[in-house]
């Protein structure tokens, strides 16, 4: 067998069998295939798609390509939540530190930002010191001794992933169901955690725009999490409009503190707690109302900010910084409303001027400024009068487009706009 033979199999929308898949995704992980050949191969699963038995025997011959993280000798439930990235979506340093107050192990593999979206990973690097670079071993320890730790992947985890997004992002194949799948779940079955909740977003400023489609991406990656015997959860969330207040790293770390004192609640605060409480009720089987009381009861006794506070120590930070603020940008441009009517905001465009203003990258590798963020005065759906702030633009430098961009990103006008739900559908659950 060639790697062109599988190829041209797909070309011609032929199935893959297992044998042939494995093929390819070894030559993929030990450098042999060009990256042409992969190039040519995404394109032709862009095109001619894969049945859900191709999508899983990819999953996990990816999964299988690096080494896993060991699981922790201690036992328990161990969770993990994915979200597929968005604007101003922080749940993951709200529901870790609750689920780990709670007993729920959370090992959490995070990525970075990229283009206008934020990074779980570059948002923790707002408390000095703290390492998201973990090896598998220290992962391991964390979680057991204290209950939840969040970190990057390494390269070795699972490479044949690494090397096929990096063709993907150069070659407009990123937007296909079948890899997408494959690549979220191939590092979410390289982890050991029982539980998998994915959070899939739709809207403007998420990979897929429409419900529908983030639907059929959720639906796939069920199916495969439950193929590979995890308990596997989705719930398909709006990202038409930021999801929280605050956008860009120390700007969102603040507003996860805010919530985690108890001092807001918001979007942010309601979709992380409800993961959570899914996750919970996953996890020991209580009842819908139970999960839910227990969650907010972890906030409300301060129990989920105190286990933050011990994550983070734990990985290298002051964990005392969880009672304080970090400090914003020296400039600050207020976005104003030009007249009186309905706010419409965009997710995208938002995420977009906080990139242009340094708070997020455009190219992997490169650095953020976490000083950068936007703070939203008014949301999709509010009133506004002439005049009134809309958002407050914090910045150190703006090469031009930044903050015209974040004036783009709102529309006042006379209709009134009707606002979301923020879940628009919730399935999964079972293990095959
Ligand atoms: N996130 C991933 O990890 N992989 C994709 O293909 C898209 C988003």
């Amino acid at each position: 067998m060639r790697v062109y033979d599988v190829i041209e199999a797909k070309k011609q929308d032929r199935e893959l069998n297992e044998e042939e898949i494995s093929f390819f995704v070894k030559k993929v992980a030990d450098g042999s295939a060009a990256d042409s050949q992969i190039a040519a191969f995404c394109m032709a699963v862009y095109f001619n798609g894969m049945t859900d038995e191709e999508c899983f025997c990819l999953t996990r011959a990816m999964a299988e390509s690096g080494t896993c993280a060991p699981r922790p000798k201690a036992e328990g439930v161990y969770a993990d939540k994915h979200s597929t990235g968005g604007v101003s979506d922080s749940t993951t340093l709200v529901l870790v530190p609750v689920l780990a107050a709670l007993g729920v192990k959370c090992a959490k593999y995070s990525g970075r930002g990229l283009a206008h979206t934020g990074g779980t990973l570059d948002k923790l690097e707002s408390f000095p010191g703290l390492r998201v670079d973990l090896s598998p071993e220290e992962f391991e320890r964390q979680v057991e001794r204290v209950g939840g730790a969040v970190s990057g992947q390494t390269s070795e985890t699972v490479p044949a992933d690494k090397r096929m997004y990096a063709v993907r992002d150069v070659t407009a194949t990123v937007d296909s169901i079948p890899l997408i799948a494959s690549s979220v779940m191939s590092k979410k079955l390289a982890s050991f955690a029982d539980i998998i909740l994915l959070d899939v977003k739709c809207g403007d400023g998420a990979f897929m725009k429409t419900a529908h489609e983030a639907e059929k991406l959720a639906r796939l990656m069920v199916s495969i999490g439950s193929k590979a015997g995890r308990k596997t959860l989705a719930a398909v969330t709006d990202m038409g409009a930021p999801l929280g207040d605050n956008i860009g790293c120390n700007a969102e770390v603040n507003e996860v503190l805010q919530i985690l004192r108890g001092e807001k609640e918001n979007d942010l605060s309601e979709l992380s707690l409800f993961h959570a409480a899914k996750i919970l009720q996953a996890a020991n089987g209580c009842s819908k109302e139970e999960s839910i009381e227990a969650v907010h009861e972890c906030v409300r006794s301060g129990a989920a900010l105190k286990k933050l506070a011990e994550i983070v120590s734990a990985q290298g930070g002051d964990g005392r910084q969880v009672y304080g603020n970090f400090p914003l940008a020296k400039n600050v441009f207020c976005v104003e409303a030009k007249e009186e009517g309905w706010v419409d905001v965009s997710a995208l465009a938002l995420g977009r001027a906080c990139a242009a203003l340094g708070g997020g990258r455009e190219r992997e590798g490169e650095g953020v400024d976490h000083a950068v963020g936007i703070l939203l005065k008014k949301r999709r759906g509010d009133h506004a009068e002439k005049g009134e702030t809309l958002a407050e633009v914090y910045y150190n430098r703006d090469q031009g487009e930044g903050l015209a961009l974040a004036e783009s990103a709102f529309t006042v006008s006379d209709k009134k706009i009707r606002r979301r739900p923020l879940v628009r559908a919730f399935f999964g659950g079972e293990r095959r």
